[in-house]
């Protein structure tokens, strides 16, 4: 059975056909074709943190797709001790025929995965956000009609938005430009893996947003306090001062680069509103990828890719 724990998970193959699905079934449902692959489907949702984005997208997504959702905070179905999680998961996924899980602990989402009778879906950790960076790539391909070559300059934490973007990038000889102050860098293990994994993968690390932004074809941000990090906060702005991406920032980048945050922004801190609302940013193209782009994950877990031509 097959699981999205993680971008590492997925071949290249694998993206490339997710990306096939999700951008045909977006301009499918752009003439007002919404094909009922999954009727009678029901996908759960298990959340431990607030979403807007990732629990929307997979909801609409089934109802597109003639399936049905359902949503659970973690207390609802007694993940705070009531029942041990192996079991929690058992029966979940004998109901369900796929699971979204955003968990603070990836080991929650490898966990269920383990006990899983149904694919299982990571909706984010602290960790990895693979929905996210599949929702980039689609956005990066739509924006410039191709992915090979091109370079994502990421300004701010080296965190499970930037690492899962990295990981996607490798896999479709996507060029990597990581500026972010020491200490909130990609962790050894990780770069460790991506050594491994894609040797040839073009990632450089730096400490200057300016240098990093150079030949970038997007510039990326996150939030600089991710959602379990707030006691950090006012640390993080100042170690953040300097790495906002703003109208003199993207000045800097060459004159077709495409501005991209996974969003929700914090408006004012990592961007500045000019970058946000102007000319640059394909933020809310990224965040509608969202939806379209679950489509693909679900129906390539599902085994059912092939049947959308
Ligand atoms: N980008 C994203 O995952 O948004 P939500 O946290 O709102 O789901
Ligand atoms: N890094 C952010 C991403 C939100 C989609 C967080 O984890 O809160």
């Amino acid at each position: 059975m097959k699981h999205l724990e993680n971008l590492q998970s997925l071949s290249p193959g694998d993206l490339r056909e997710i990306l096939r699905v999700s951008s045909l079934l977006k301009r499918k449902t752009r003439l007002g074709e919404r094909p009922s692959l999954l009727s009678n489907y029901c996908l759960a949702q298990l959340f431990e943190k607030p979403s807007l984005r990732t629990r929307l997208s997979f909801d609409v997504a089934m109802t597109q797709l003639g399936g049905t959702s359902l949503f659970f905070s973690a207390a609802d179905v007694g993940l705070n001790g009531r029942e041990s999680l192996a079991d929690v998961a058992r029966v979940i996924t004998r109901y369900a025929d796929i699971l979204v899980i955003r968990a603070f602990s990836q080991s929650l989402i490898t966990g269920f995965a383990k006990y899983a009778a149904c694919p299982v879906i990571n909706g984010l950790s602290d960790v990895s956000h693979p929905c996210q960076a599949v929702a980039d790539l689609m956005t990066i391909q739509e924006a410039f009609g191709d992915i090979d070559g091109k370079t994502i300059a990421f300004v701010g934490d080296g965190n499970n938005v930037a690492r899962s973007l990295a990981s996607a990038a490798a896999k479709l000889g996507v060029k990597y430009v990581l500026a972010a102050p020491k200490g909130y860098e990609f962790g050894e293990d990780y770069l460790k893996m991506l050594k491994k994994t894609a040797p040839d993968f073009d990632l450089q690390i730096l400490t200057d947003p300016r240098e990093a932004v150079k030949r970038a074809d997007v510039v990326y941000t996150d939030v600089w306090t991710s959602m379990g990090q707030e006691a950090e906060a006012s640390q993080r702005q100042k170690d953040f001062a300097g790495f906002q991406v703003n109208a003199d920032l993207m000045r800097l980048a060459p004159a077709h680069a495409k501005f991209m945050h996974c969003l929700p922004a914090r408006r004012g801190m990592e961007v500045s509103d000019e970058v946000m609302d102007g000319k640059w940013s394909i933020a809310f193209d990224q965040a509608e990828n969202r939806m379209h782009s679950a489509k693909g994950i679900i129906l390539w877990l599902l085994g059912k890719s092939a049947e959308v031509t």
